[in-house]
């Protein structure tokens, strides 16, 4: 051990701050460590992250894009007229546009994300581009139930929109808790717009998770240089390297945090041991099959509608409803 037992902070937590620090200090304790993969968006991860999207290795992105962009008016005429698009994870919300250039008498555009500050910059550049819909942002956890914004309830038909497949960042049973969710945010009437990755060959989902600029290390890695900045941690963060693998059985790329030597971290006033070599796992992202994500999304209760593909199967949009 390389320092005092007892590290002195003097950090004033907020009280998401404070939840995190909750969450840091379970995960980090547990075996094997673990770390929320949410934290990866403070203003900085978002920002790694739309690098991540300009990666040639990075492939869902740009595809999910190619089929949003090719079959845009299809979407929309499936979506229909009056729709209150509801958007969870919408980071840049970027692809979203390619919708809300086509949607018909839109009844309010509302994105939610748990970066704050990067949603909010988001909605201001939105509001700019078009100022005929009304944009209402919520900054939320959205594995929670939030109430949507009363700015948005001249109600239209709720769809909520998930691109990006980050669906796949949830295990099975929550990505089945967050369909239910969705579900019953849609009722009778709407639906559930979502971005589904598909599987394919190892070394295709390994280059796309380990790219050869290091662009993804470093998104992995703000997770510690974050838990320094708000929690006053210690982590030697080049003490820690990035490695993704792919996991076969559980079809899904499971994302590490690799001690490179033994060592103590201090959060708080956490002790936190690691062995040389011992990892952090912090994020899973989940990749599947037509049928697979069929079953997933018929335990939610949910029929699919309509599959959009490209034209090597790489990622697929599909529009949901309630099965009947
Ligand atoms: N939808 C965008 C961004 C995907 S990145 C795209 O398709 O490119 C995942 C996004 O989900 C980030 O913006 C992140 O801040 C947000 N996010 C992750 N976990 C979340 C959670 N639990 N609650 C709310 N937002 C979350
Ligand atoms: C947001 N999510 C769907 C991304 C993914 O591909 O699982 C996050 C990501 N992690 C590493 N690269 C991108």
């Amino acid at each position: 051990m390389n320092r005092p037992a007892f590290a002195e902070t003097n950090v004033t937590f907020t009280p998401e701050q404070l939840i995190m620090l909750e969450d840091a200090v379970s995960g980090l304790s547990s075996t094997p460590k673990t770390l929320p993969s949410k934290y990866f968006y403070d203003e900085e991860g978002s920002r790694i992250f739309d690098e991540i999207t300009e990666l040639p290795e990075y492939y869902p992105t740009r595809t999910e894009a190619e089929i949003m962009t090719e079959s845009g008016q299809e979407i929309a005429d499936a979506l229909g007229e009056k729709v209150l698009l509801i958007e969870y994870g919408s980071g840049s919300s970027i692809k979203t546009r390619i919708l809300l250039d086509r949607l018909c008498n839109m009844s309010a555009y509302v994105p939610v994300d748990i970066s704050g500050d990067y949603l909010q910059q988001t909605a201001a550049k939105l509001r700019s581009d078009y100022p005929h819909i009304r944009i209402s942002p919520v900054v939320a956890d959205f594995t929670q139930p939030f109430p949507l914004p009363s700015s948005a309830e001249p109600a239209g038909r709720p769809v909520t929109y998930f691109p990006g497949s980050t669906i796949g960042n949830f295990t099975k049973g929550e990505a089945t808790r967050i369909l239910k969710q969705m579900a019953s945010v849609c009722g009778l009437t709407g639906g559930v717009l979502i971005g589904v990755d598909l599987l394919k060959s190892r070394d295709v989902l390994l280059s796309a998770y380990n790219d050869s600029q290091g662009v993804t290390a470093r998104f992995n890695l703000n997770l510690l240089h974050r838990l320094n900045r708000e929690l006053g941690a210690d982590f030697a963060v080049d003490q820690f390297r990035h490695e993704a693998v792919f996991n076969e059985e559980e079809s899904r790329i499971e994302m590490h945090l690799i001690s490179t030597k033994s060592q103590v971290v201090c959060i708080n006033d956490t002790l936190i041991r690691f062995d040389q070599d011992e990892t952090i796992l912090t994020e899973y992202s989940h990749k599947y099959t037509l049928d697979s994500f069929a079953a997933l999304a018929a335990a939610a209760g949910l029929e699919t509608r309509c599959v959009w593909t490209d034209s090597d199967s790489l990622f697929s949009v599909q529009y949901l409803v309630p099965s009947g």
